[in-house]
């Protein structure tokens, strides 16, 4: 079943340009330029804020979709783990939308959370990637994703998969709320469209990051450093690398750390720097300078134009291609995977079943 790889964890990876392709397929109608949802007998316009809840690598999903929410559509979104949501008496608009996400759409948490929701009169949407699961049963907007199962204990293809739903949920919400006029929704769709080739050109440094693996691999702690919505992808990034390599590792918005994490960084702390080119490039460059001046190192993963500026006394760089916004994150969480997938492989721990973990948590 594994084909020609290693691990289940590292064919999902290789797998991400055609689920995503084929997870898009159901969102997009690529002759008119459009987007559009599965089934849409729920009238978007007028949601006025949503409640995104969600657990683990999914809940990285919820946090860039709420850059996205509210950049491309102007709605206000609130998202929160649902272990902490079930818990802390939410205060819930009548009549609002309340979106879950999960791969495995049984999570007892994140469902206990649905059903609190459900109770509470919210109309409930639904990121799933099985498509028999209890929350997908339960949802009145059932958004797939197409990612196939999902075998590797860390979620990888499952993730890209939910953020290009996410995406397309983001357009459709900033079309119907009147953010987006049909020639700006034509260029998101074929932005989108692009994310497998994008993805495929990510994939390209496989070679090159199974060699840096070996700078990582001895590391005690690692730093990952990201803004706006590749801030999410330095926390998922920081993530995957303890589930299966066992390093500790912490992801921080980049502005962040000179408010503490900062005390940490010396010759031994990698720091991995999320960063396209951008308006907000010239601040993380700084950020950069503050972890340079104490001797830390860096790995800059950016586009070429932002190598060309900050990639100079860099351990390393990774060259991903130039991408819109929008598909950044799908495109950035590419080389995290790899970095963390290559580093447990250089350290021999056991990728698809890492201690601890289970594929479903189905206890609170
Ligand atoms: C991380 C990972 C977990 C899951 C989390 C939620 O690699 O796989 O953090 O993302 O347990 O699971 P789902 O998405 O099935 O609700």
């Amino acid at each position: 079943e594994k084909g020609n790889y290693r691990h289940f964890m590292q064919k999902e990876i290789f797998e991400q340009p055609t689920v995503v392709a084929q997870t898009l397929q159901s969102y997009i109608r690529p002759l008119e330029q459009t987007v559009a949802l599965p089934q849409i007998d729920f009238d978007i316009s007028a949601v006025n804020r949503v409640t995104v809840v969600a657990c683990g690598t999914s809940y990285y999903a919820a946090m860039v979709a709420k850059y996205w929410f509210e950049q491309f559509a102007r709605v206000p979104a609130d998202i929160d783990y649902a272990s902490e949501f079930r818990y802390r008496e939410p205060v819930l608009e009548k009549g609002g939308l309340a979106l879950f996400i999960s791969q495995s759409g049984e999570t007892a948490d994140t469902l206990a959370a649905l059903r609190h929701c459900k109770a509470e009169g919210q109309t409930i949407a639904v990121v799933v990637n099985v498509p028999t699961s209890s929350m997908a049963r339960e949802a009145d907007l059932l958004l797939p994703t197409h990612a196939g199962p999902e075998i590797g204990v860390a979620s990888t293809k499952a993730f890209t998969c939910q953020l290009a739903v996410l995406a397309a949920l983001a357009a459709h919400f900033a079309v119907r709320k009147g953010c987006l006029d049909p020639a700006e929704e034509a260029d998101i769709v074929r932005h989108l469209l692009e994310a497998p080739a994008c993805l495929n050109a990510a994939l390209d440094h496989d070679d090159e990051i199974a060699a840096m693996a070996h700078l990582i691999a001895p590391a005690r702690d690692v730093l990952y450093l990201g803004r706006g919505p590749d801030f999410p992808l330095a926390l998922e990034g920081a993530l995957k690398l303890k589930e299966i390599s066992y390093i500790h590792a912490e992801g921080y918005a980049s502005g962040e750390m000179k408010h503490g994490p900062i005390a940490l960084i010396d010759e031994s702390v990698p720091v991995i720097v999320l960063a396209p080119s951008g308006p907000l490039f010239e601040k993380t460059v700084s950020n950069m300078q503050e972890v340079r001046a104490r001797g830390g190192k860096i790995v800059l993963i950016s586009d070429a134009e932002g190598l060309a500026e900050a990639g100079e006394g860099c351990m390393a760089t990774i060259e991903m291609p130039k991408v819109h916004p929008l598909i950044a994150p799908l495109v950035y969480a590419v080389p995290v995977q790899l970095l963390a997938y290559h580093t447990a492989c250089v350290k021999g721990t056991d990728v698809d079943q890492p201690r601890n973990l289970a594929k479903s948590v189905t206890v609170e």
